[in-house]
């Protein structure tokens, strides 16, 4: 078959869509306390890089023939595709044969994640000629993008699993017979800093679902096997998350697809699994000499039984290149999709690697040189690779980036939006909201209309004043700097036809995070001038030198400070009880001094971060990595902190319960007591797309590309 000819016809053409709604696989429902929160309120958090993602999936011709075709829709971020093959994809038309559609053969068939509608779900699109020819061998191989086709294609979207309701991550999906074999982080491990990362099985036309990871265990990036009887994991086994953001230290594990029985251990360290075929599997480490390579393991199987102990692995891309993700296809076993960094280039891309002859071929740099291309997986008959990447302004023409994403949340009442910016804060009537964005400060109406720059400096951290209108505090200066890096905070009259500031800390020693107090009197912040980062309150209208109070003191760091609305507590991270490990937990201490308590820690060595009391006082949210990184982190671009999610805790500490499910960095939530109308508010300009960077550690402009892992679990292999 060679569908390369009618694919290509479908880029020219608009497509009807039709949305077949179908019975999403009942999971536990988790028992959500309907009066978690008094009154309706709203969350707005941060996600490095994300608003400006705008991935679809691509896909070339194997054979080189230079025509770039977009598969997805254009709308939401999709990402992670597969192709199914024709004969399983048979055995799930009962979902598709409940709707009238056209008779013809379908044209295209694509398995991926989307995070439209504000979730994580797979969906499948089914691309039909509804008229003329009968078979995609039948459409000219010359498509002029005339407007007679628009009737004649229809795109079928299914989502197959996943729920507007319930939260969760969905990701690395795969049919095999009637089932999709993915992952989902629907399940809580009930552990702190445990990945919720965990393989399912769901037959598509009866519902049922199986988990296949075993309960306490996480498992990454699983492949299923070309006969369909394995599955191939990156996993942590017993040894879990040990706070890795890079290469994670997994090893590969197989287990029988059917039910997850029969799991070993197959390969120690390494991640991505793919199939060449039932005893072949491709792989991708980091090696000692510092580069990321793609390694072949036999495992020899006899009595369908998997010889562990025999298993023969080779170094298979060599070292001079960053080459990861594999896939692999049994139709053709001479080559493999790899993702590659290469000196010379800024961007990630797709080539070919023909494992005969060792030689790559290009595959995606000659036809879109300056995009990145991630995740690469190959067509059922090896003739097609997709993958995808940002579809930019120009292939859009909708320039649809969000300003304010609106998300499902799992708590009632509460309203949730991902900025396109960080450092949120809303004024005190919840009318206004603040952010930075690099470099400068926002203010714009909760609707996001009427956005105005109030700063065009570096900047970060916003509070408003809750007395005086129009006040707002942030500090100017980078973030992440050292005690004595000059940061200093100001107060900015926003309501000022042109913004009026006012210096409050003068010596720039790292002066940041400031909170102001209910009664409009004090502000709280963090100070690095004891050569420590502790806590301070200084006078609201004049700075420090109207009043300065010293409110922590020692050699750790207190920081992003938040007081409450009743004014009795200011909550704070602090690494105190580790300090210069990296690890914060959030306490509480009265404004006056007394009585210092610590509110969480997310397990031995976490981290909980940039808390917010909710407008009752009776809530806190925070950033933290209580439920681990949630995918390997090469598959995605960069993140220094993949494992952050928003949750929400009682101010007691109690009762953590987790908002977002994704594998990015997500920080800085802000709680307004107004509740925001959960529409998405689209950028009026387009936004910026595609200005994301890659991976920062995938270093590619030295020999020997060896980075700083502090945090790194994985063994250190010698691949020579
Ligand atoms: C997703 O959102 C769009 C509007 O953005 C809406 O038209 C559509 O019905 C929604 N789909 C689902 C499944 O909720
Ligand atoms: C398999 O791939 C190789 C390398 O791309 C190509 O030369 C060969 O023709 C392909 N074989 C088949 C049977 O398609
Ligand atoms: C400190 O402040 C708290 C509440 O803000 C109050 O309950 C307590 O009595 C105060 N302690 C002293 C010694 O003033
Ligand atoms: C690597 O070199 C290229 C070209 O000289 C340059 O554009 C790029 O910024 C460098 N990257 C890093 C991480 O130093």
């Amino acid at each position: 078959m060679k569908p390369s000819s009618t694919l290509e016809a479908l880029f020219f053409v608009f497509f009807n869509f039709i949305l077949v709604p179908v019975a999403i696989p009942n999971f536990a429902a988790a028992d959500l306390d309907s009066n978690l929160i008094g009154g309706a309120t709203s969350i707005v958090f941060a996600t490095l890089g994300r608003s400006s993602y705008a991935f679809d999936i691509y896909s070339l011709s194997t054979s080189g023939q230079p025509i770039e075709l977009q598969l997805t829709d254009g709308k939401s971020v999709n990402f992670n595709g597969h192709f199914p093959s024709f004969s399983s994809f048979s055995r799930i038309n009962p979902i598709l044969a409940k709707h009238a559609l056209p008779s013809t053969e379908p044209l295209l068939h694509l398995i991926y994640v989307t995070e439209r509608n504000g979730s994580s779900n797979i969906y499948l699109d089914t691309v039909f000629h509804s008229t003329g020819p009968r078979s995609i061998l039948e459409i000219p191989t010359e498509s002029n993008g005339n407007d007679e086709r628009v009737d004649e294609l229809k795109r079928v979207q299914t989502r197959l699993v996943g729920s507007n309701r319930r939260v969760s991550m969905k990701d690395r999906p795969s049919l095999v017979g009637e089932s999709l074999i993915y992952v989902s982080t629907h399940e809580d491990p009930g552990v702190p800093r445990a990945s919720w990362t965990a393989v399912y099985s769901t037959e598509l036309v009866t519902g049922v679902t199986r988990r296949l990871t075993p309960k306490g265990l996480a498992d990454f990036s699983p492949a299923v096997s070309p006969s369909g009887v394995w599955t191939a994991v990156a996993s942590y086994g017993k040894k879990g998350w040990a706070g890795d953001v890079q290469e994670l230290g997994t090893d590969i594990y197989v287990f029988l697809t059917r039910d997850g029985s029969n799991r070993v251990q197959v390969i120690e360290h390494g991640g991505w699994p793919s199939w060449g075929d039932d005893s072949t599997l491709y792989f991708h480490r980091r090696c000692e000499d510092g580069w990321w390579s793609v390694f072949r393991a036999i495992i020899p199987i006899t009595n369908g039984q998997l010889g562990v102990d025999e298993v023969a692995i080779q170094r298979v891309t060599p070292p001079g290149l960053h080459a990861f993700t594999p896939a692999a296809s049994l139709a053709n076993k001479s080559f493999i999709a790899v993702a590659t960094r290469r000196s010379g280039s800024d961007y990630r891309h797709i080539e070919l690697f023909d494992v005969v002859s060792n030689t790559f071929t290009e595959l995606t740099r000659p036809v879109s040189p300056n995009a990145h291309h991630l995740n690469p997986f190959i067509s059922p008959d090896a003739s097609r690779v997709g993958y995808h990447k940002c579809r930019g302004a120009s292939n859009d023409g909708e320039g649809n980036n969000l300003l304010l994403e609106n998300l499902q949340n799992p708590l009632p009442g509460i309203s949730l939006f991902r900025i396109d910016g960080s450092f949120p804060s809303f004024s005190p009537d919840g009318e206004r909201i603040a952010y930075v964005k690099f470099p400068g400060v926002y203010v714009m109406n909760r609707d996001g209309s009427g956005v105005r720059s109030v700063l065009t400096r570096t900047a970060f951290s916003t509070a408003w004043d809750w007395k005086r209108k129009g006040i707002l505090y942030t500090s100017v200066g980078p973030t992440f700097a050292s005690e004595s890096t000059k940061v200093d905070i100001i107060s900015i009259n926003v309501d000022d036809d042109v913004p009026s500031y006012k210096q409050l800390t003068l010596g720039g020693e790292n002066n940041a995070f400031p909170s102001a107090s209910p009664d409009g009197k004090w502000v709280a912040f963090r100070s690095g001038r004891s050569g420590h980062k502790n806590l301070y309150i200084m006078d609201a209208l004049n700075g420090e030198v109207g009043g300065l109070y010293r409110l922590t003191e020692g050699p750790w760091s207190d920081t992003m400070c938040n007081w409450s609305p009743d004014g009795d507590w200011i909550l704070f991270a602090s690494d105190r009880e580790n300090p210069g490990s990296g690890s914060f937990e959030l306490f509480k201490i009265h404004p006056n001094g007394t009585g210092l308590q610590k509110v969480i820690q997310s397990g031995s060595g976490g981290r909980t971060n940039h808390p917010w009391f909710s407008p009752d006082g009776k809530y806190i949210v925070i950033t933290s990595d209580y439920a681990g990184v949630s995918a390997e982190p090469i598959s995605n671009p960069h993140h220094y902190q993949p494992y952050g999610d928003i949750f929400v805790i009682k101010s007691d500490g109690s009762d953590i319960r987790r908002l977002t499910h994704n594998s990015y960095e997500d920080g800085t939530p802000a709680w307004s007591p107004k509740y925001m109308k959960t529409v998405d508010v689209e950028w009026s300009n387009g936004g910026s797309q595609c200005s994301f960077e890659d991976c920062h550690w995938l270093n590619v402009n030295t020999s020997t590309p060896v980075v700083e892992d502090q945090y790194s679990s994985a063994t250190k292999i010698q691949c020579a």
